[in-house]
């Protein structure tokens, strides 16, 4: 019988879940068992403060559910989610590169035409974004599909502002035979992060800026292509520096540009002064 002391625990329960029947999971579960018990020993864990954790993290659980993902949230704060971004997106530096996707992506956007606004009457500037994407070579990309989404000017995503029917902020468009696009919209602002829950509680014992520069979010999945799930930033906008969940990359800060009322990028006509912003997605084949 293995009498279990501080000193051999570690090893004993490494040693159990190297069992596990699946050699990828033995891998990532025995590492992750040293890791936390190296953790625990570093910091000499006191009875009290883990359980402050378990109660964290039930309380993180709780407030989670198909609208609100507390759990993303964590991973963003702690610059997990961008750093296996990193490590599983490195494409060519001539690619657009990857980020976080947040915890605000819903599934099944309405497919809208070019120029169509997805931003149906709600209060803001009305904002023009378009380009091209394109393959690494420069060749236009017909057909792509650009999942676009982002917040309202008082932060909100759809899915925190109750009883919605419709979607909102959010939309499919297609890219045209020469790889064009254009998504008509209203310019986006920085917003704070959700602050009303345990990851809020957290930042507020610290000195963590809880806000995001103002972003569009984007996912491109073209067969044939490495997937590409990114956002455009602001040029200028606050916060840039300083992204609470480390999203921001200079590739990805686009200027918008004010304009007077007149001829939009649509072949349409705006009454109101409007923005623009010009970007050419670069996606890169896989293989
Ligand atoms: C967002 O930009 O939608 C977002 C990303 C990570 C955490 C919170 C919000
Ligand atoms: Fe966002």
């Amino acid at each position: 019988m293995h009498l279990v002391t501080e000193d051999n625990i570690t090893d004993l329960a490494v040693a159990r879940w190297a069992t596990a029947r699946d050699a990828r999971t033995a891998e990532v579960m025995t590492a992750l068992v040293r890791h936390l018990h190296d953790f625990a020993r570093e910091v000499r864990l006191t009875e009290a403060e883990w359980m402050a954790g378990i109660r964290w993290l039930t309380r993180t659980g709780q407030i989670s559910d198909e609208k609100r993902e507390e759990f993303i949230l964590t991973s963003d704060v702690l610059g997990l989610s961008m750093l296996v971004v990193q490590m599983n997106h490195r494409l060519d530096p001539a690619a657009t590169p990857a980020t976080v996707l947040g915890p605000f992506h819903i599934e099944g956007s309405p497919e809208l035409d070019f120029g169509a606004d997805m931003s149906d009457g709600l209060p803001g500037t009305p904002f023009y974004l378009h380009g091209t994407v394109r393959d690494l070579e420069g060749n236009p990309v017909a057909g792509a599909v650009l999942d676009v989404w982002q917040a309202d000017t008082e932060g909100a995503y759809e899915s925190q502002v109750p009883d919605i029917d419709e979607a909102r902020l959010r939309a499919k468009y297609a890219t045209r035979e020469d790889g064009s696009y254009c998504v008509r919209t209203i310019a986006p602002l920085g917003y704070t992060i959700p602050m009303d829950g345990p990851v809020g509680d957290l930042i507020s014992q610290t000195e963590i800026s809880h806000f995001r520069p103002a972003h569009i979010h984007f996912l491109i999945n073209v067969p044939g292509f490495e997937p590409l799930i990114t956002h455009l930033f602001q040029e200028g906008a606050d916060y840039l520096d300083s992204d609470v969940v480390f999203g921001t990359k200079q590739e990805l800060v686009v200027a918008f540009e004010p304009r007077r009322p007149g001829a939009t990028p649509d072949g349409g006509t705006s009454e109101v002064p409007w923005s623009e912003a010009h970007y050419d997605f670069v996606l890169q084949r896989q293989g």
